[in-house]
């Protein structure tokens, strides 16, 4: 698709180091739903211009650098099914390499000559690299669900959601519907983040094309794990906080907590609460006529919920 040209026209910088890193992480694939979303949102107002393409590499530009410095932030040595950056570059490059990216994303943004645009995007990467620092500064606590959605928005959700206002934007959207595309982005980001972090309890490594089972080790107490907290025994508490404290499966085991959030129905319980948000999502789509572009829309929130990957 277009958008994979510019990506690839993108990516060159006049310090090979970076462009190294840049293609790597183009060629690794991943899913572009971030450009995805923005070029149906444009299409479902009629917008037929090339910008919709450049906005949808600058956002999935931003995606990129931010899974370059998550992965410097919490160790990481898989992604998209092959060793992460850090693991070949080492972070102190893949930090400067993230920088760079994301500074490549607002240069080709600039392009746009739309102030609404950068305005969008920089209070999105302020609410992204927030989430970030909200999470480190909750690592190893039980964090209340209120605490957990207001990560996920802004870590995940956000993106969704300004994805989807940029194609309104470039579409000379109203206000009304500008709203509605907003709603819908920040219903199905959360649903996936969701879904992300039910994965990595329950996913392969082989399947995911990165490291499972590693929110606990990290000391991220995620929707399933909060579930259970609230609804478990004492012991079960107690297991989950030892892991969430050791920051490892050496006492508690991966398989005792599996066990733990079963029995409790925490997964279940996390599902259905991303089924709700694919719900609330398609609802915020029922005012716009019939076009394939809203079915494709609609079809995005199942997508995600019944992902693998
Ligand atoms: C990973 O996003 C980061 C999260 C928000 C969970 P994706 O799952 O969209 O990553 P890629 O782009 O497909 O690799
Ligand atoms: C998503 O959180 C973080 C970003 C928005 C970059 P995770 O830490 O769960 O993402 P993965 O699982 O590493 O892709
Ligand atoms: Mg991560
Ligand atoms: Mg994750």
């Amino acid at each position: 698709m277009a958008v994979e040209q510019e990506l690839g026209r993108d990516a060159a910088s006049s310090v090979s180091t970076i462009t190294e890193i840049a293609e790597y992480l183009r060629e690794g694939g991943g899913k572009r739903i971030r450009p995805s979303l923005l070029l149906l949102a444009s299409h479902l107002l009629g917008y037929t211009g090339a910008g919709a393409i450049r906005l949808g590499a600058v956002v999935e530009m931003l995606h990129t650098a931010t899974l370059v410095h998550d992965d410097i932030i919490d160790g990481a040595d898989t992604r998209r099914g092959r060793p992460s950056p850090n693991t070949t570059w080492g972070n102190e490059k893949c930090v400067l390499a993230g920088d760079w990216l994301y500074m490549q994303g607002f240069k080709v943004a600039l392009e746009e000559k739309n102030l609404r645009v950068l305005d969008l995007l920089i209070g999105l990467t302020q609410q992204m690299v927030e989430g970030e620092l909200l999470q480190i500064q909750k690592l190893g606590k039980a964090v209340s669900e209120a605490e957990y959605y207001d990560l996920i928005f802004r870590k995940t959700a956000c993106l969704f959601s300004v994805s989807m206002r940029l194609g309104a934007v470039l579409a000379g959207a109203s206000e009304a519907e500008e709203a509605n595309l907003a709603a819908y982005g920040r219903a199905v980001g959360l649903a996936f983040q969701i879904v992300d972090d039910v994965l990595d309890m329950t996913a392969t490594e082989q399947v995911l094309g990165k490291p499972v089972a590693s929110d606990l080790r990290e000391g991220k107490a995620t929707l399933a794990v909060i579930h259970s907290l609230d609804h478990g025994t004492v012991r079960d508490r107690q297991s989950i906080q030892r892991v969430l404290d050791d920051r490892s499966f050496e006492h508690v085991s991966r398989g005792e907590i599996q066990e733990i959030l079963a029995r409790n129905g925490s997964v279940a319980y996390a599902m259905a609460l991303a089924d709700r948000y694919a719900e609330q999502s398609r609802l915020a789509l029922a005012h716009f006529p019939d076009s394939d572009f809203k079915r494709a829309l609609l079809w995005v929130p199942d997508f995600v919920v019944a992902r693998e990957k």
